[in-house]
Order: C-alpha cells, then sequence, then structure tokens
C-alpha cells in the first residue's frame, strides 16, 4: 500500500528545523520555529521548572491515568491564569477547562467540539494566520475563510477591514482571534478594538475561539490576558486554546489546554460531557508531567515568583534583541525603515522580506526564516545578530 505514494509536503515551520539541522554551516542561523533561545542560542529549562521536576521526582506516587480531561487542579489553575483570581465566571461554575497535549491539541479538540455541536459552522482565520491553523481546523472538517488583518503598507492591524468583514460572519460561524503577540505578524488588538471585536460577536452571534499561546510575552500576564475580560462582560460563550510551551519554556511537554466558558453552569457541563468524548476519541486523556510541572510551580508561591522573573527575562531579552536588530540594519545605512520590528510584540516579527529573498538567505547564508517573511526574533543573539545584520543589506541592496 505504501509504494507509489508521493511524500507529504515539509511542514512549513518545523520542516525548517529539520533542513536546519542538516545544514553545515558554522553560521547557520534558525530564526523560524516559535522556540526562546538564550543569548548563548540554548533554550534552557527554566530554574523553577527544574526546582519543580525535583520535587515530583520525590513526590509523585503514580504513573495511572489522568482524568479524560486532566488534573482538576490544572483546569483550575489555568482559569485563574486566564481570567483571574476569584473571577464571577470561573466562582459560578461556567468556566471548564481541559488538559490538552500543547495549544494545538487545544485548538483541535475545540474544533472537533464545535463540529460535533454545530456541524455547520464554518471558521474565519485572520490573513495572515499560524501555518499549522488551516491544516488543524481542516483536520476537524471545517470550511474555512480569512478576514483581513494585517496591512502590509503601515505595519499596522487594518481594523476597519477587520471589522467590516467580522460583522458579516453568519450567527453560529467561529471566529479564530489571537489574544496576543499575533502569530506570524506580531501586531495586536488594541482595548478599543477589542471592545469593538465583543461587541461584533455579540450582535451578529459568531462564536469567538481565542488562541492564546504567548501569555507574557508581549507584557505582564495579567496585561496580555486583558482582552479575556471584554468577552466576559460582554456575556459571550466562547473557546480559548491556551498553551504553556513558550512562557514555561515546556516545548517537549506539550502542556496546553482547552477552556470553554458558557452562559450558566449547566450549559457548561453539557457542552463539556462533549468535548470529553471528543478527546476520549483523539488521545483518551492527557501526558501528564507538563501539567504536574505547571502545577507545582502555580502553586507555589516562591516557585510562581521564580517564574515571572524568568518570564520577564525572557521577554526583555526579546526586546532587546529587537531593537539591536533595528539599529543594526540603520546603522548599516539600509534604505527602508524597520523601526515597526520595535513596535511588534511577542516572538515574531513580520519582517516584510519577500519568498525569494527568504529563500536566498536560506540558500546563500543559512539564515532560517518561515515563508512569508516571519522572523522568531527570540533566535537572535549578540552573537548573531551582526552576520544577520550583514546578510540582509545583501539581501536587500
Ligand atoms: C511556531 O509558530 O513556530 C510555533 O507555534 C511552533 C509550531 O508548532 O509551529
Amino acid at each position: 500500500m505504501f509504494e507509489g505514494i508521493s511524500p507529504a509536503p515539509p511542514d512549513a515551520i518545523l520542516g525548517l528545523t529539520e533542513a536546519f539541522k542538516k545544514d553545515p554551516s558554522p553560521h547557520k542561523i534558525n530564526l523560524g520555529v516559535g522556540v526562546y533561545k538564550d543569548d548563548s542560542g540554548s533554550t534552557p529549562i527554566l530554574h523553577c521548572v527544574k526546582e519543580a521536576e525535583q520535587r515530583l521526582a520525590q513526590e509523585e506516587t503514580t504513573k495511572t491515568y489522568l482524568p479524560i480531561t486532566g488534573s482538576p487542579e490544572y483546569g483550575r489553575l489555568v482559569q485563574r491564569l486566564l481570567f483571574g483570581e476569584d473571577h464571577e465566571a470561573v466562582m459560578s461554575g461556567r468556566v471548564r477547562t481541559a488538559h490538552t497535549p500543547g495549544g494545538t491539541a487545544g485548538l483541535r479538540v475545540g474544533g472537533d467540539t464545535i463540529r460535533l455541536l454545530a456541524p455547520a459552522a464554518r471558521i474565519w482565520l485572520s490573513k495572515p494566520t499560524w501555518g499549522n491553523h488551516k491544516g488543524v481546523f481542516a483536520a476537524s472538517g471545517f470550511e474555512m475563510s480569512e478576514y483581513p488583518y494585517y496591512n502590509s503598507e503601515n505595519q499596522q492591524v487594518d481594523f476597519e477591514a477587520m471589522r467590516e468583514a467580522l460583522r458579516k460572519v453568519p450567527a453560529g460561524d467561529a471566529v479564530l482571534l489571537h489574544v496576543c503577540c499575533h502569530n506570524p505578524t506580531g501586531v495586536d488588538l488594541s482595548a478599543e478594538h477589542w471592545k469593538e471585536v465583543t461587541a461584533i460577536a455579540k450582535e451578529c452571534g459568531w462564536i469567538p475561539f481565542l488562541d492564546f499561546a504567548y501569555q507574557g510575552f508581549g507584557e505582564e500576564i495579567e496585561a496580555d490576558a486583558a482582552s479575556l475580560q471584554a468577552f466576559l462582560n460582554a456575556g459571550l460563550e466562547f473557546f480559548v486554546a491556551s498553551s504553556f510551551s513558550k512562557n514555561f519554556g515546556l516545548y517537549c511537554e506539550r502542556a496546553g489546554a482547552i477552556t470553554l466558558v458558557a452562559r450558566n453552569s449547566e450549559a457548561a457541563d453539557s457542552a463539556f460531557s462533549h468535548m470529553k468524548t471528543v478527546i476520549r476519541r483523539n488521545y483518551s486523556n492527557p501526558p501528564a508531567h507538563g501539567g504536574a510541572i505547571v502545577t507545582t510551580i502555580l502553586q507555589n508561591g516562591k516557585l510562581r515568583s521564580l517564574w515571572l522573573d524568568e518570564l520577564a527575562g525572557m521577554r526583555d531579552r526579546i526586546r532587546s534583541m529587537r531593537s539591536a536588530f533595528v539599529t543594526g540594519l540603520q546603522e548599516r545605512g539600509v534604505d527602508r525603515d524597520f523601526s515597526y520590528i520595535e513596535r511588534q510584540r511577542g516572538m515574531f516579527s513580520f519582517s516584510g522580506l519577500r519568498d525569494d529573498q527568504v529563500e536566498r538567505l536560506r540558500a546563500e547564508k543559512s539564515i532560517y526564516i518561515v515563508k512569508g517573511g516571519r522572523i522568531n526574533v527570540a533566535g537572535i543573539t549578540t552573537k548573531n545578530i551582526d552576520f544577520l545584520c550583514d546578510a540582509l543589506v545583501e539581501i536587500l541592496s
């Protein structure tokens, strides 16, 4: 059955890492996949994680299955990170969370649940969006449409066009929105924009589906989650797929979540029972270790504040690399204003590089950037920045 099958194309993001690993160049730089690097170019295990793991090694007593939706305590802690301590929505039991293997599985479980409960729903994605959104939602069986998001002329959100498009989304469809650190553009909605988006969702009756993979990479964790309050205040029912891959550096542990918010606890219970069915059919129940690490850290005041310090350190380093990158290009006399890179938020910068330039950077300089021009700023270090800036100047001239 396998003879004569042509191979599938490599993944647009993870496929780059595979190619990068094979590249023998001593100067190679991977600015593709969204993984944090410290200034030595490594992806460290956070100290709070190491300490939590040591405790777990001593204290864990079983490796039996978790419940289908994961540990209830993990779910409770996720809800508090999303919505704050003791929010009415959480306290009244109309919020339910399942631990999923990463944010990607959160998206898939949320998508499958929508398809199960509303088979005619289509999903609307921002243009552009994370490369894997289309794949995940196609696998859920969705028809997909796009709404305008980014204006490449002024490197800002094209809110006029987005608003017009969202007003035309039919009731019952789902709209995928990036809560912060929009992937791939790094350009976010303002508080005013969010107010309008929630008002439109309410008026039109579409289902907000929020992707929240970078909490703490734009600003502090509460500030990055601020827009979620607008959805709660508008009395909407919605989904949030969230991830601890980036903000706890737990990439390989697959610690993510899908949270649903309903109007009351009975509706939440029913919807969650269907979500359980979806999970049982997909992967049965989640892997425990990453969730146990997050739980251990968030339950302990000392480890929690160590985590927040380490998260701030990652955020600050990325910001300083944004500035150094812009300065490096200016100093080399590049005939183009790249200052918008400093205003973008999170790991990514939509560089404005064309696909042929991205291709040349890879072929001639061993610099790996995602097609479309998305740069992982967290991959820039004080050691590789000169080589990177020199290479860009050469490609742009
Ligand atoms: C990215 O966008 O690079 C990350 O979210 C990693 C991934 O799975 O694509």
